[in-house]
């Protein structure tokens, strides 16, 4: 039977991985389909220099992408290049020569997906996303298809590798963020410029495309309140801790009577909660559903051969529907069509909250922010403060019952002009996911 063919455009992480795989492993690949997924083009800017695996002599290498996306035996092409520029590009490209797409792309699928599927439909190409959130966990899918026929209330993510390695590392030794990210700088696991990761848009991204996926709506990165990390520290972790908690980054989509409530935010979520288990570089998504319950999924969120495995499969599923001739069976955004998303603003999230203060040493200071909280009708729930050698210098923390994102803000906002503050204060949820 003749094979399908692809063309890899990006031979970075991600495209060296999937080309790995794609030779490596191409017995059991044909032995799946019962036809051979073979490679017809590959391209980089810097094909010619590259190692590459053995490849047969007729495949092209080209620096040129628009090789790819017009060859007349490639059937599917693979868009590894990332980003919004050269990548949309490529997809264009690839849609009007009418080939299928397969991309890793949370970026642009996040931002511009719902739009380019429809373009996919109207060429009938099939269009593949699913290494584009926690790479080696096939959560579209389960999404798409898996439990399909739930209705989901609620999606609670660990969403971004470097996250959770710098607070896990945080937690484990005491170290400080700055030092934990020059280090995982070093190792590779976060970028020279980390701000992607560290302030919450990768997981934006990522949150945008699964809510997509879990409610039908059009959703954008832009629809999510997003924070990142970078003040979260050792001591809170202890805090945390004698609360019965840690910290996570956790990526929050919600079903509430108004709506749709999406965040992105370092969160206290309790030490017995599955989520608080997932640490180092390994992602996560808990599901909930109204008639099959809580499900949860984890694995590795980055990397060449955990991603390259999301490709290869997700190419092997588009060579399927081509070779049925099936172009939108199932739609990549698990609903035929996305509905338009009305966004509610987060200060309607409702949650008990902690809040870490630092202040100049100075009588009636709980007092002075007891009443803040209360002139908001926020109720104290408790009041930390661990030993503590440097008198000036007094981190604490005051946790509060359930109250509106609202009413914390605005105490903030009067907290913040107390003379006693060194920083202003520290607020962070405290979720209660499975
Ligand atoms: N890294 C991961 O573990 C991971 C996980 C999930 C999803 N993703 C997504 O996968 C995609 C690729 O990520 P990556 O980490 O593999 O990136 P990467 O290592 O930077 O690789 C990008 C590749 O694209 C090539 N490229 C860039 N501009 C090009 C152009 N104009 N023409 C031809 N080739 C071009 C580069 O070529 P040269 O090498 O020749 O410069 C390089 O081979 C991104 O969308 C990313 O978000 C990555």
């Amino acid at each position: 039977m003749r094979s399908v063919r692809v063309g890899i455009i990006g031979l970075g992480n991600v495209g060296s991985g999937t080309l790995s795989i794609l030779t490596e492993n191409a017995e059991q690949i044909a032995g799946k389909l019962g036809f051979r997924l073979s490679v017809r083009a590959v391209c980089s800017r810097s094909v010619h220099s590259k190692e590459l695996p053995q490849l047969s002599t007729d495949v092209l290498k080209t620096s040129d992408w628009r090789e790819v996306v017009s060859h007349p035996e490639v059937d599917v092409v693979a868009e590894l290049v990332g980003g919004t520029g050269v990548a949309r590009e490529i997809i264009d490209g690839a849609i009007a020569h009418r080939k299928s797409v397969v991309t890793a792309n949370k970026e642009l699928m996040a931002q511009c997906g719902a739009e380019i599927w429809d373009r996919a439909i109207k060429a009938r190409i099939n269009l593949a996303m699913e290494a584009s959130v926690a790479g080696g966990i096939p959560i579209h899918a389960v999404l798409r298809e898996g439990i399909s026929g739930d209705r989901v209330r609620a999606l609670y993510g660990i969403l971004n590798g470097t996250c959770n390695y710098i607070l896990t590392e945080i937690e484990k030794r005491g170290a400080s963020f700055d030092e934990v990210l020059a280090e995982a700088q070093r190792l590779g696991y976060a970028e020279a410029d980390p701000g992607m990761d560290v302030d919450g848009f990768d997981a934006s991204s990522k949150l945008a495309l699964l809510a997509a996926l879990a409610f039908g709506h059009r959703i954008t990165p832009s629809d999510i309140y997003t924070e990142g990390i970078r003040r979260v520290t050792a001591v809170d972790f202890r805090y945390a801790h004698q609360l019965g908690h840690t910290i996570r980054l956790i990526g929050a989509a919600r079903e509430t009577s108004d709506g749709l409530l999406l965040s992105v935010r370092p969160s206290l979520i309790p030490q017995d909660t599955i989520l608080a288990g997932v640490r180092g570089s390994y992602n996560a998504v808990w599901v909930s559903g109204h008639f099959g319950g809580d499900t949860f999924y984890y694995g590795r969120g980055a990397g060449p051969h955990p991603t390259g495995v999301a490709i290869v499969s997700d190419l092997m599923r588009v060579a399927r529907e081509i070779r049925c001739g099936s172009p939108e069976r199932v739609s990549p955004f698990a609903h035929q069509r996305l509905g338009d998303h009305k966004p509610i603003p987060v200060e309607r999230s409702h949650s008990a909250y902690y809040l870490r203060f630092r202040v100049e040493d100075g009588p009636g200071i709980i007092a002075k922010l007891a009443g803040v909280l209360s002139d908001q009708k926020i109720s104290l729930d408790a009041v930390l403060q661990l030993p503590q050698q440097n008198w000036r210098d007094l981190p604490f923390v005051i946790t509060v019952e359930p109250t509106s994102e609202q009413s914390i803000r605005d105490a903030i906002a009067e907290i913040s002009k107390l003379h006693f503050l060194l920083e202003p204060p520290v607020a962070m949820p405290m979720e209660k996911p499975l």
